[in-house]
């Protein structure tokens, strides 16, 4: 179990099912931030159809007494229950700058193909069904690595979260708030997710190896942290990769970059497996046998 996951049910939940939206605390959480009978009433209407058959209102935010997964901009994301089980339901705020999910919905299963994001499940104008990812900020993971094998640990997590940013960058979705990566690269399981690609665009070039990179080795609050766990002694060098990469976004800048950031197997290691290029399985940062 993650801790994320230990925090979250060490707090008090409470259940409702859809009869009982519209009432209460409920119909607050439902058409956050305006009540609204109407709008509650339609949009039992398409909890009905995406087979939810109550919300789970737990989570550190709050609304009113409600635990909630948390609050964004666009959204409200609750814990929802299906035949399947528990998912993670995001709610559009009644207030939010855009009438539907079309284009998160679009973009987030684009990314699925690639393994990357929350799984949608199913979608309407208002609800995004997805995979509920009990999270802990990758700060807060990072920091809580201790002992030895903490630097492989780590390396190979940023090594798999940099290989889903590469990802995107080769498709051209740009997910457009990796610069606020504290909320959009979490951990669950020891796996780096990203999520919330309600920004994301194709018509765009894509910045998400730099953003993600320029946050956690140069500017980010982790950064400092992360420079002195990998052995990374010259900014410059860094930030020479991160240019590099983005006038010449290839394979091979970026497996140039990855060694800046000191992410690749050791020398002996790489000469063996004989490759230079493409994601490395996190087997290939097992400690050498000796
Ligand atoms: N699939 C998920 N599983 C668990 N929590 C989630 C999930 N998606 C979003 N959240 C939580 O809800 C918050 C708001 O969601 P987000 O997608 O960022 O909304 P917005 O588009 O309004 O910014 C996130 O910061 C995160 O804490
Ligand atoms: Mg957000």
């Amino acid at each position: 179990m993650t801790e994320g996951s230990a925090r979250l049910s060490a707090t008090s939940s409470e259940r409702a099912e859809l009869a009982e939206l519209i009432r209460t605390p409920y119909i607050r959480v439902l058409t956050y931030p305006k009540i609204s009978l109407r709008t509650a009433k339609a949009r039992i209407r398409q909890l009905e159809r995406l087979g939810v058959e109550e919300l789970v209102f737990e989570g550190h935010t709050r609304i009113g007494r409600l635990g909630i997964l948390g609050l964004g901009t666009v959204g409200v994301v609750v814990t929802a229950i299906t035949k399947k089980g528990e998912s993670a339901l995001k709610i559009r705020r009644t207030d939010a700058n855009r009438e539907d999910m079309d284009n998160e919905v679009k973009m987030t299963r684009l990314v699925n193909r690639v393994g990357i994001g929350p799984e949608i499940q199913s979608a309407t104008d208002d609800f995004i069904l997805m995979t509920l990812i009990r999270y802990e900020e990758l700060e807060e993971w990072v920091r809580g690595q201790k002992g030895r094998g903490t630097k492989l640990v780590v390396a190979s997590l940023l090594h798999s979260a940099l290989n889903q940013c590469r990802k995107l960058d080769i498709l051209a979705v740009d997910h457009g708030q990796l610069n606020n990566l504290r909320k959009h690269l979490v951990v669950a399981d020891g796996r780096p997710w990203i999520i919330d690609f309600e920004s994301a665009g194709t018509n765009r070039r894509p910045r998400n190896v730099t953003s993600a990179a320029q946050h956690l080795f140069v500017g980010g609050s982790v950064s400092p942290y992360l420079r002195r766990l990998m052995g990374i002694r010259s900014l410059d060098v860094v930030l020479d990769g991160l240019t590099a990469y983005k006038r010449e976004p290839t394979d091979y800048m970026y497996s140039k970059l990855l060694e800046h950031l000191k992410l690749v197997p050791n020398e002996t290691l790489r000469l063996a497996t004989g490759s230079h290029r493409g994601p490395r399985t996190p087997s290939d940062f097992s400690p050498p046998k000796v």
